[in-house]
């Protein structure tokens, strides 16, 4: 992807402004979310991606945040900037969700935040729903195979250390996809509290859901929704290897 950066002074004004000032930020909330990336050595901001807001092109955007690729010192980085009008107060828990992931290495590998900014690895990839739909030919059913099997170890680590992301039923928003190698992101609404629900819930988003599931069949012939909720239900008792082991066995992974 080729990108041009533009260096953060120049975000004090239109169009750039509106970037860091999602959606309509004053001038005196720009200038002091300048100063704070300039704190957190942000050097420039460039605009490639998918997604567009006006005329600019960004790596993505929910209602928490906006996401562009950015550049810290000589790194390219993801830099998601906190909407003005999102419901979250600051970017720290992301943060702290993230640094807890990253020891199991899940996720994208977080570098920082500040009150209205988090810092994390660019992940060059795609949403999963586009690189299924664009799999074709011999050795497809065997890529898909492997890059489900690794979302659903990244899963199975998750719901050992007891660390549920809350919005993997949603799994075409939270799942890209860089080289064949998934990586789930967004885990600000994760939790540390709640009853861990990452496998059962990706599988079904997988194999039982709408979308995806319909793609995946067309790729490989899939267990009956029977089978896969009773490999589930004995998992959901108790989530141990051997348990994991044979949801993997049922899903012909
Ligand atoms: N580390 C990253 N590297 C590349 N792109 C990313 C990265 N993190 C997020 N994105 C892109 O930005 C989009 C929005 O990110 P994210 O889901 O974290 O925002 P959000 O505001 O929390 O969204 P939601 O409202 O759905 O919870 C993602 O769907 C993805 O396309
Ligand atoms: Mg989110």
């Amino acid at each position: 992807m080729k990108s041009y950066f533009i260096p953060i002074k120049k975000f004090h004004d239109e169009p750039y402004s509106k970037i860091i000032g999602f959606p309509n930020g004053t001038k005196n909330q720009i200038k002091k979310r300048i100063i704070e990336l300039e704190k957190l050595k942000v050097k420039s901001i460039s605009f490639s991606g998918k997604t567009t807001i006006g005329k600019l092109s960004i790596l993505g955007k929910g209602y928490v945040g906006v996401v562009v690729l950015a550049r810290k010192d000589s790194k390219k980085i993801a830099l998601k900037i906190r909407r003005i009008d999102s419901q979250r107060k600051n970017m720290k828990n992301e943060e702290l969700f993230l640094k807890s992931v990253n020891k199991i290495n899940v996720g994208p590998k977080v570098f920082g935040s500040s009150k209205n900014f988090l810092l994390m690895e660019y992940i060059d990839g795609i949403k999963i729903l586009d690189w299924i739909t664009q799999l074709n030919g011999r050795g497809s059913s065997k890529k898909l195979k492997i890059v489900i099997k690794k979302i659903l170890e990244d899963c199975f680590a998750l719901d050992k250390m007891g660390f549920d992301h809350g919005e993997l039923s949603d799994i075409s928003k939270h799942v890209l996809i860089e080289d064949n190698i998934p990586y789930i992101i967004d885990f600000e609404s994760g939790s540390l509290k709640r009853r861990t629900s990452n496998v059962t819930s990706v599988t079904q988003a997988i194999f039982i859901g709408s979308g995806i599931s319909k793609q995946v069949q067309k790729i490989y012939k899939n267990p009956t929704k029977n089978e896969i909720i009773n490999a589930l239900k004995i998992y959901k008792n108790c989530k141990n290897r051997e348990n994991f082991e044979k949801v993997l066995k049922v899903l012909k992974l």
